[in-house]
């Protein structure tokens, strides 16, 4: 069970209870002399130590003990025998970190009620250390996958900034990684021990969003019914997200403005501040630059927020980090069937890389769990991805030439998968007709044909977005009217 030491100069005291304990099955190192003790505590790392606060009437030895016994690593807990009645002493103790103290003469009942419950403190306490290690380990670097310029350079700004107090802003599309940059910067920080809380602020209306944000005092609106702690509160010592700025309600937004400039907060209905310590996060998806200039975000805010921006870059512009994200979420995948892990074929890989992910890292991660889910025999193939993507595929095989011998693939691919994926990819087959039926599996285009189809996607997004409108679309691709038509017309054509 565990190791306890037991240190007590009463030599009956100390052999009655190491009897008992080792009844109860636990590792019972005994001792009724300070010094050989210290020497154990020091090379037998137990869990548990039982002290005598005092083993002569001149010093308080357990409190020496405490204190040693914390500067282990793990320290142990300790629980400290006090004579009877001297509760100041055992006030004391508990203050320099005892678990807990225990009176003389010693109840073996009581005794045991103790050790039992500062060992199970014991087990939830390294849980909780094992879990912090485990959170710091998912949010570090290395799981943000990135080797492209773009990213790199994310990676140096995260590294220069997670430890300081500065207010950041993180920017990007939708599914582009804006959460995990915030957490990655929480969990590099010396915060990392307290709270990280994200708050959506799209995702209420404007009187609870302030609430949640700033608390509330009992009364001070219909329903508040006990008071409330905000969520700056709740983060102190560590980090709150805004996730969603833009769309905070103006009202808030002066609100926050007045928490970012002096550090403190005030409860609905309150009218005293609270001062605070958060470092704030804050992400959007849109350009606040456009919701100033539409006059629904406060300009000032926006300075205050955009003291460090990071920008986080879609997918489709980090093409290469694309077999790298695919490799990340099927690594620690095994099918529980073969019991093998995951691959996927070339075809399907290059298809991957051609899509233009408006969902970005989101949807490729979704698109790599169907088809974990969808494919035979551990391997991803073409007619595992989504349909959208196979769209593309059928589409680009429709108007493409591709010259194809049985069983070989063609040349053109060929020289495309190369340039595209050296083989440091080593999860990637060829996808050949022996590894799977190509039962209605067409054949990849070439590179021109995947950018025409992307550009035709493009192109038809914009043209929905505006009602149709040719001349607020080419305004808004940037492009001449002329070029639009000439574009639209040679996707007609194909
Ligand atoms: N570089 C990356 N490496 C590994 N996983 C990533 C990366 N970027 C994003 N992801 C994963 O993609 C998913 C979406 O990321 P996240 O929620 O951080 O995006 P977001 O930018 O906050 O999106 P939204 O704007 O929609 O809230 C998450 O599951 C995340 O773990
Ligand atoms: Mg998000």
């Amino acid at each position: 069970m565990a190791k306890i030491l037991l240190l007590d100069d009463e030599l009956t005291m100390v052999q009655m209870v190491s009897e008992f304990l080792r009844a109860d099955g636990h590792e019972v190192m005994p001792f009724t002399s300070f010094n050989p003790a210290m020497e154990a505590l020091e090379s037998a790392a137990p869990d548990l130590v039982i002290t005598d606060l005092y083993l002569d009437k001149t010093r308080a030895h357990g409190l020496e003990v405490l204190q040693k016994a914390r500067a282990q690593n793990p320290p142990p807990t300790v629980i400290v025998i006090t004579a009877f009645g001297s509760i100041d002493t055992a006030v004391e103790a508990m203050k320099s970190g005892a678990y807990d103290y225990l009176e003389k003469p010693l109840k073996l009942d009581g005794l045991k009620f103790c050790v039992q419950r500062a060992l199970s403190y014991n087990d939830a306490v390294s849980e909780n250390i094992y879990l912090r290690k485990q959170l710091k380990k998912k949010y570090q670097f290395n799981q943000i996958i990135g080797t492209s310029s773009k990213m790199q350079e994310v990676f140096k700004m995260i590294e220069r900034v997670a430890d300081s107090d500065s207010t950041i802003l993180v920017l990007g599309e939708s599914g582009t990684g804006k959460e995990l940059v915030a957490k990655a910067l929480h969990y590099n920080s010396r915060r990392q021990f307290a709270p990280f809380v994200p708050i959506n602020c799209s995702a209420l209306p404007e009187n609870l969003l302030e609430s949640e944000l700033f608390g509330h005092r009992k009364g001070a609106f219909t329903g508040a019914i006990t008071d409330k702690k905000g969520l700056f509160q709740e983060a102190d010592g560590g980090t709150i997200f805004l996730d969603e700025i833009g769309t905070m309600p103006p009202v808030l937004q002066s609100r926050l403005l007045r928490v970012l400039q002096e550090r403190e907060v005030r409860r609905v209905g309150d009218n005293t501040a609270v001062s605070v310590n958060v470092r704030v996060v804050a992400a959007t998806n849109e350009s606040l630059e456009k919701r100033i200039k539409e006059g629904t975000f406060r300009e000032d805010l926006f300075y205050r927020l955009n003291v460090i921006p990071i920008t986080l870059p879609p997918l489709r512009e980090r093409v290469d980090d694309i077999p790298l994200l695919v490799s990340h979420f099927m690594r620690d995948k095994i099918n529980p069937r073969t019991g093998s892990r995951y691959q996927i074929t070339r075809q399907a890989m290059e298809l991957l890389s051609a899509h233009y992910w408006p969902g970005n890292v989101r949807e490729l991660e979704n698109a790599i769990e169907r088809a974990v889910t969808l494919c035979e025999e551990s391997t991803l193939h073409v007619s595992d991805l989504p349909p959208v993507l196979q769209n593309l595929a059928a589409t680009a095989s429709s108007d493409t030439v591709i010259e194809t011998r049985e069983g070989t693939p063609p040349q053109s691919m060929m020289v495309l998968s190369d340039s595209l994926y050296p083989l440091r990819f080593t999860e990637i087959q060829q996808e050949s007709p022996e590894t799977k039926p190509a039962q209605g599996e067409k054949p990849v285009a070439a590179l021109k044909d995947f950018l025409r189809l992307q550009e035709q996607g493009y192109l038809n997004r914009a043209l929905a977005q505006t009602g149709g409108d040719k001349d607020k679309a080419a305004e808004v691709l940037g492009i001449s009217l002329a070029t639009l038509y000439r574009k639209l017309s040679e996707v007609e054509e194909t």
